[in-house]
């Protein structure tokens, strides 16, 4: 089994350095707030990936696990969840919640490049871990073969960055005090290298899949459930671009990022819960 860290020529480098060493011990920090926010989202797709007991199921760009262990209660002690993943500190927090599950287990790994063994799963599930890939056509050209046959894959991606308020608000604000960096093209690997849904069809045909469906869901997110506003400040700071910029800012500068994304967020409160609009595709395909 191909492990991370070894080869030079290694597609995905870059990508397993962030989630190693920047973004991995974030989520790790977050990870109840960021699960709590996205679960939803999550369990639809689950529901439509008809998971049963006894299957094998892989679980690609498992990060801190929490679907893993969902789909290990689905497919119950007769079945088998195998979570992958880049990310040394997201697995050592998975393996920390997955307890009196044997059928669970995870391995460090690229999914565009590891060899997982063909037909070794009924089903292949994702909540938001696939559009990082180098080189997506190649990696669920890597990802069909461990179907089984009749085996089927389903995962969940964002819609563009302007449906998703979430992201895009405190992100707009933080864009107006600092020169935000942008995505070298729309499609580069990151949250929303999946938003053109027709041509992520494209891809997963090109790649070998039929029957590729996809679905939008548009639900209200709770962020950061529980919190006080200024721990909902720094929560939104955290994430995505606004949290590069914040790394990078001096005292002076922070303070100002702080009150330009409370000025953007607080309008969205309601009885102390912020919730804002996100849109996803939900992508099924055999
Ligand atoms: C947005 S996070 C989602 C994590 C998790 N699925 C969840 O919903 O909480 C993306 C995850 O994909 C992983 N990832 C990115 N590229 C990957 C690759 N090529 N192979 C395996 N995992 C990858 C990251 O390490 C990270 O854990």
């Amino acid at each position: 089994m191909a492990e991370v860290g070894a080869a030079q020529e290694d597609p995905n480098a870059q990508q397993a350095a962030y989630w190693n060493e920047v973004a991995g011990p974030k989520w790790v920090q977050l990870s109840q707030a960021i699960n709590s926010q996205i679960e939803p989202i999550g369990r639809a797709a689950m529901d439509r990936a008809g998971v049963e007991p006894g299957q094998r199921v892989l679980d690609v760009g498992c990060g801190c696990g929490h679907t893993s262990i969902d789909l290990a209660q689905r497919v119950g002690a007769e079945g088998e969840v195998h979570g992958v993943d880049l990310s040394d500190p997201m697995l050592a927090e998975a393996r920390s919640h997955a307890v009196g599950l044997p059928q669970l287990h995870f391995t460090q790994a690229d999914g565009q490049t590891v060899d997982l063994g063909e037909g070794a799963y009924d089903r292949i599930f994702s909540r938001f871990g696939v559009m990082f890939f180098a080189d997506p056509e190649a990696a669920f050209r890597n990802l069909r073969r461990v179907l089984a046959p009749g085996g089927s894959m389903t995962f969940v991606c964002w819609q563009e960055i302007g449906k998703n308020p979430w992201m895009a608000v405190p992100g707009a604000a933080v864009a107006k005090l600092v020169d935000m960096q942008k995505p070298p093209t729309p499609h580069a690997p990151g949250p929303f290298a999946f938003a053109d849904a027709e041509r992520t069809k494209g891809i997963l045909e090109a790649s070998g899949f039929s029957g590729v469906e996809y679905e939008s869901l548009e639900t209200g997110l709770t962020i950061g459930e529980g919190m006080t506003r200024s721990e909902l400040v720094d929560f939104s700071l955290q994430m995505g671009p606004a949290g590069a910029a914040m790394r990078e800012a001096d005292e002076d500068l922070r303070g100002r990022l702080r009150d330009a994304v409370a000025q953007a967020i607080f309008p969205f409160l309601t009885d102390d819960r912020l919730v804002m609009g996100s849109a996803a595709w939900v992508f099924s395909a055999r």
